[in-house]
């Protein structure tokens, strides 16, 4: 069961073939997403051999293989976790009961659509940062992209399957919506805001990779609690490919860190742009920014939507089953942040409507166990300094703190005082003209841009200088 079938059209472990109605849909979906990914995925290096890990089996030692592909060939498929026996929904109303292998008919067109949020931000990714290819600052990060591309893609894929196979016509239109919205376009963009923002440069990508594809990791670990046991079986095997993704950001981010550090000690100087690096101070801004977009992606602080997904044994907490708890929360609590006149006070909520701000809580102890490790970097090198995540309100568009200035200390400003205090806390048009500008391409094996330090090892126990992506 948990070997994959690569002689099929379709790699998958759901035996796709006994089902020739839906392998049909998806054979017919197939050239279109392949489409898509020749008009929007990685721009200029289609016909490149990378080194990339493909999935051979879902159990954790046959899960990878490594070696040469030209993107377009990756084997992309369907593979789901293994079904655990017995299971039984962790949470909401339907406690207890054995997990849903179809949709429950009342709660089609809820599933349905956290399906196609969950999907639409994966092609969305690819879009954002297709261009970045040609300004990679060195070969394994421009293979360590393109591995994440294809792996959205994949997730794609993911999603795509359960709306082929559990949603008929409704799905195989939904399917087709995914392939036609596009980051950032005004006519169809992708539903969610953070993801038709512009991926403009690596540093942007890094930031993006850290906190970005961290909501993605939180928001699969809550579907993965789902009643939908299809659903679940999805979102298992997609968060270990998603681990690599917030490796190469935290790994990513600690790089720059390295080289800036280094350059400061040096030089004895906090101003390393004329050394080519990125000075802190501007880090701070981007992971700033970075930051309070990926806070928005949980939603508001008091949400009936979040309530009505975990009722309805839809989608649960991040860790569900470890938490200690009834799993229903009828009449429970939680503590949660709140504007109250010009301040902002904590008080208690009921609990089912607070989910979000739970998932939040937890997706921002595990960014604040990032930064500490940044910081450990900039403590080592002797420098007395420090990247912070800013206050949860700061520079909110979503939820209650959207309609005040905060500072990233907490405090609620006057617009005047915003305005002031603005270019400190935010990349400016000048901190984006300077990253730019440091965005030349570096593409000879083993060399590195001046901005980023090499990573401590290579891929699959291959050298740094290895040829991770090959000349045309
Ligand atoms: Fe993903
Ligand atoms: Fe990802």
């Amino acid at each position: 069961m948990a070997g994959i079938d690569y002689l099929e059209r379709i790699p998958n472990n759901v035996d796709l073939a006994s089902n020739r109605r839906l392998q049909r849909a998806l054979e017919e979906w197939q050239p279109r997403f392949l489409e898509w990914w020749r008009d929007m995925g990685p721009e200029g290096f289609q016909a490149r051999d990378v080194y990339l890990r493909t999935a051979i089996s879902v159990d954790a030692k046959g899960w990878a293989q490594f070696g040469y592909v030209k993107m377009p060939e990756y084997r992309w498929g369907i593979f789901l976790a293994e079904p655990e026996t017995g299971r039984t929904i962790p949470f909401g109303d339907h406690k207890g009961r054995p997990v849903w292998q179809e949709v429950p008919g009342e709660y089609r067109g809820t599933l349905r659509r956290l399906i196609v949020t969950q999907g639409d931000t994966e092609p969305a990714s690819v879009e954002q940062q297709r261009h970045l290819g040609r300004t990679c600052p060195s070969l394994y990060d421009l293979r360590n992209i393109f591995q994440v591309n294809v792996e959205e893609g994949r997730h794609l894929w993911a999603m795509v399957y359960l709306l082929q196979a559990y949603f008929g016509r409704d799905g195989r239109e939904e399917a087709e919506g995914l392939l036609q919205r596009r980051s950032g376009d005004r006519d169809k963009p992708r539903i969610l805001s953070a993801f038709n923002e512009r991926t403009p440069h690596w540093l942007s990508y890094l930031m993006f990779t850290f906190f970005t594809d961290r909501d993605g990791k939180y928001q699969l670990a809550c579907l993965a609690e789902s009643g939908f046991d299809p659903l679940s079986r999805t979102c298992r095997f997609m968060l270990t490919e998603e681990a690599h993704h917030l490796f190469i950001g935290e790994t990513g981010v600690s790089r720059v860190v390295q080289c800036t550090c280094e350059l400061m000690r040096e030089h004895k100087t906090d101003d390393v742009r004329k050394y080519g690096a990125i000075d802190l101070a501007t880090m701070q801004r981007y992971l700033n920014f970075h930051y309070s977009v990926s806070l928005d992606l949980f939603g508001s602080e008091v949400s009936t939507n979040a309530a009505n997904f975990y009722t309805m044994s839809l989608k649960g907490r991040f860790e569900e089953t470890k938490k200690d708890d009834d799993h229903q929360l009828k009449n429970a609590t939680y503590r949660v942040a709140m504007l109250q006149g010009e301040r902002i006070v904590e008080k208690d909520e009921p609990a089912l409507p607070s989910l979000n701000e739970r998932v939040r809580d937890d997706y921002i102890a595990d960014c604040q166990r990032g930064v500490d490790r940044w910081n450990r970097i900039i403590r080592e090198h002797g420098i007395d300094v420090e990247l912070r995540l800013p206050h949860r309100a700061f520079h909110r568009a979503i939820g209650a703190f959207s309609e005040v200035r905060v500072s990233p200390d907490g405090r609620v400003l006057s617009q005047a005082e915003w305005d002031a205090g603005k270019s400190r806390w935010l990349p400016t048009d000048e901190d984006e003209a300077f990253i730019e500008s440091l965005m030349k391409p570096v593409i000879e094996p083993g060399k590195f841009a001046s901005w980023i330090a090499p990573p401590a090892r290579g891929i699959n126990g291959r050298p740094v200088d290895f040829d991770y992506v090959r000349p045309a």
